[in-house]
């Protein structure tokens, strides 16, 4: 790749914990939890994953670009290895650091994420969407894609602070589609994942189906499946305190 440059934030002194966001968001997506991470004593680390945020990427990228990114982060701040917490897409980067980078990886937690690459269906539908952002623009996509990301019954005061997260770039937008469709299937490689991992899961995911989540766990040998109720797709925002307790209870065991 040629440009790039990463942004990221990096609070707090203690055990690193690499926080990997979701699409279409940055780093602010873990704003809400961070300041509590850094009270009980972890290092967070959380980058604009390329061409989010304030990142720069002047090229198209892959998710497998996006691991090489945070590994050369690390690299770069002095962290031979971390917690990686990856939510949704950030798990797709989770788990490609982990198969390409393992030795930087010192735990997991794989949130509302998958091992599986898109189903046809699936690929067909980010078809659909790149034309949608070509024809109509980000807004339109992401007034679409909201719904999609919440539980039925999550607060308005939720669904207006989650909206107003994703805000993208177009080109962005369409180099995301295209990377989050291509994905590896990262199945094969989920038996050679030995550190202590955390799935967590959110009760009415339609995006990472609770089912998605347990296959998840059930492939990697040392993992824990815990399922968040009454969430969707996006624990961190829709019940912040949830999640913290059972990123603790991880953390310091
Ligand atoms: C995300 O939340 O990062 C995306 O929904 C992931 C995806 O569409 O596969």
């Amino acid at each position: 790749m040629s440009s790039q440059t990463l942004a990221y934030d990096d609070n707090g002194s203690g055990p690193a914990l690499v926080l990997l966001h979701a699409f279409p968001f940055d780093r602010r997506f873990w704003d809400g939890v961070t300041p509590s991470l850094v009270a009980a004593g972890f290092r967070v680390i959380a980058p604009d994953l390329l061409g989010f945020g304030k990142s720069i990427c002047e090229t198209k990228w892959s998710i497998d670009d996006q691991a090489d990114a945070v590994s050369e982060l690390m690299d770069s701040i002095r962290i031979p290895n971390a917690a990686v917490l990856g939510l949704s897409m950030g798990g797709y980067v989770a788990l490609s650091l982990a198969a390409n980078h393992p030795k930087q990886v010192a735990s997991l937690v794989l949130a509302d994420t998958k091992a599986a690459p898109d189903s046809p269906e699936a690929r067909q539908g980010r078809d659909l969407a790149i034309d949608l952002v070509s024809r109509q623009g980000v807004t339109a996509f992401c007034d679409g894609m909201l719904p999609k990301l919440l539980a039925p019954n999550t607060s308005e005061s939720i669904r207006k602070a989650t909206r107003d997260l994703m805000n993208q770039p177009p080109s962005t937008i369409l180099t995301a589609l295209t990377a989050l469709r291509d994905r590896a299937d990262r199945r094969p490689s989920l038996a050679t994942i030995g550190v202590p991992t955390l799935v967590l899961g959110g009760e009415f995911d339609t995006i990472s189906t609770p089912k998605e989540s347990a296959e998840l766990a059930a492939a990697i040998s040392n993992a824990r499946f815990v399922q968040l109720q009454n969430v969707g797709h996006l624990s961190n925002l829709e019940s912040p305190a949830a999640f913290l307790k059972e990123l603790f209870s991880f953390l310091n065991n």
